[in-house]
Parts: C-alpha cells; sequence; structure tokens
C-alpha cells in the first residue's frame, strides 16, 4: 500500500485528493494549519489517515512534521496548500510584503517541505513529488494583472523543473500539475470544473507518473501543458 502526504488538506482540492486517495486505497497522510476542519476530522473514520498540523511558511512547524513521522516512508508528497494572495496585486497596487507572503506559501514552502520530507522518501519504488501549480503561472501566456499568483506560480514551476533535474539521477518524479479553474474558495463558484472532477484528473495522472514524466508541466487532465 502506497502512502501520500498531502499538504493543506482541510478544504478544496487538498481535502478531496484526501478523500479520493483513501477511497483507491492509499495510506493518507494529511496536513491543516491550526484545527482540522470537520470535513478532514470525518475522514479519520477509514482509519486509513493520519493528521498533522503544518503552517508551510514555517520552519518550525515542518522540522516537527518531518520529526513525527520520522521511521514512517512516503510514496507521493503532493504540495498542494497555496494562497491566491493580496485582493490588489495590479502593476499598480501589488505591495511588497503581500507578494512576498504568497512567495512564502506558494513558492519557497514547496521547496523547504520537499527537502525536509525528501529522506522519507528514499525506500519508496516510485517516489513522485507533485506541486499544485497554475497555468497563471506560464510564461506563454500573454494573460494581464495578478503580479504576485502568478509569479509565484511561474516561480514554482521552475524550482520544480530544476528539481526534477536534480533528482532524476536518484529516481525521483518531480512534476508541478495544473489542477483546472477549480470551484473552491480559491477558485469561486463559477469556475469551469468541481473539485471532484479536479482531484479524479489529478489522481488519475499520480498513479501513472514513472520516471519518464519528470520535469513535465502537466494539466489534471494529464495532457503536458508549455511553460
Ligand atoms: N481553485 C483553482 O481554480 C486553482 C487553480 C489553479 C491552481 N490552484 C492551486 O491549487 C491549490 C489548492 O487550491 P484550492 O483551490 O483548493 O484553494 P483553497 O480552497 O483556498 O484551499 C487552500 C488550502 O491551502 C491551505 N493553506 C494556505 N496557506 C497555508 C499555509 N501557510 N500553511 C498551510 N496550509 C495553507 C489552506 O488552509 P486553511 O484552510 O487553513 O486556510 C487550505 O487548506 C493551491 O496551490 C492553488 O494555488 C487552484
Amino acid at each position: 500500500m502506497e502512502t501520500v502526504l498531502i499538504t493543506g488538506a482541510s478544504r478544496g482540492i487538498g481535502l478531496e485528493l484526501a478523500k479520493k486517495f483513501i477511497d483507491h486505497g492509499y495510506q493518507v497522510i494529511a496536513t491543516f494549519r491550526g484545527e482540522p476542519s470537520k470535513s478532514l476530522e470525518a475522514l479519520r473514520a477509514s482509519n486509513a489517515i493520519t493528521l498533522h498540523e503544518l503552517e508551510v511558511t514555517d520552519s518550525s512547524s515542518i522540522k516537527k512534521l518531518a520529526s513525527a513521522l520520522e521511521g514512517q516512508h512516503i510514496d507521493i508528497l503532493i504540495n498542494n496548500a497555496g494562497v491566491i494572495g493580496a485582493e490588489q496585486q495590479s502593476f499598480e497596487m501589488v505591495e511588497t510584503e503581500a507578494w512576498l507572503d504568497t512567495f512564502r506559501v506558494n513558492t519557497i514552502a514547496p521547496l523547504l517541505v520537499s527537502r525536509a520530507l525528501l529522506p522519507l522518501m528514499d525506500q519508496a519504488t516510485n517516489p513522485r513529488i507533485i506541486t499544485i501549480s497554475s497555468q497563471m503561472g506560464a510564461l506563454n501566456s500573454s494573460s494581464m494583472g495578478m503580479y504576485a499568483y502568478r509569479t509565484s506560480k511561474a516561480a514554482a514551476n521552475k524550482f520544480m523543473q530544476v528539481l526534477a533535474s536534480e533528482l532524476k539521477p536518484k529516481g525521483f518524479t518531480v512534476c508541478p500539475v495544473h489542477p483546472g479553474w477549480v470551484q473552491t474558495d480559491m477558485g469561486g463558484k463559477e469556475a469551469d470544473i468541481t473539485v471532484q472532477e479536479s482531484a479524479k484528473g489529478i489522481i488519475s495522472l499520480i498513479t501513472t507518473l514513472t520516471l519518464e514524466h519528470t520535469g513535465t508541466f502537466f494539466s489534471w487532465q494529464g495532457e503536458a501543458l508549455e511553460w
């Protein structure tokens, strides 16, 4: 039985990934910050999940998680926790601290979490590191506005591409994944797809990923995307 660790699993895409991975027979380690949501807490009934507190921007919280998991192994790490950033992030309005806060969660935290948990993935036969990124960070797109969010995801993609090259000799598959425009608190009610559709697609993709796919930016439908 494979084990998957999902950050930011209290709600949205992370919560749905946790539910569906349990349904697929995986052992799930789900992280939350503060208190777990009632929906996440309810998954405990399955015995296939353990919950751990993790504030992804706090290095002591990351260290605490890694210590708590010592002796366990992880096959799949999903860096899902993310923020859209400040309401005002146009060219005219974006502010330094808010921009940096967005980078802390969306870009730097996935690297710090991956680094801290890497030793726990050494025993996996097909170790995979996934970061839920966004096409809003794609360099081939000429969309406007949302400076903090777009740049944080573009930088997350680059860090994942570099990590893919570095970890390939060790057999790790490293891919950023665009989840679609999803009906969550972040995506809003008008978004294209439900959280169930997105999570189903992401899981179909992740469960078929092998080393030959490393360094590819994927969509939730399993298509290779331009960076
Ligand atoms: N929804 C979309 O259309 C869409 C599109 C492209 C990419 N994405 C990406 O998909 C991922 C999940 O998004 P979502 O739509 O599910 O968002 P969401 O509903 O807003 O949920 C975000 C999750 O991230 C957690 N989180 C945020 N900051 C955190 C921190 N500092 N430490 C720990 N956990 C933190 C939240 O925890 P709390 O509950 O404690 O706040 C929550 O569980 C994000 O990376 C997002 O950028 C989403």
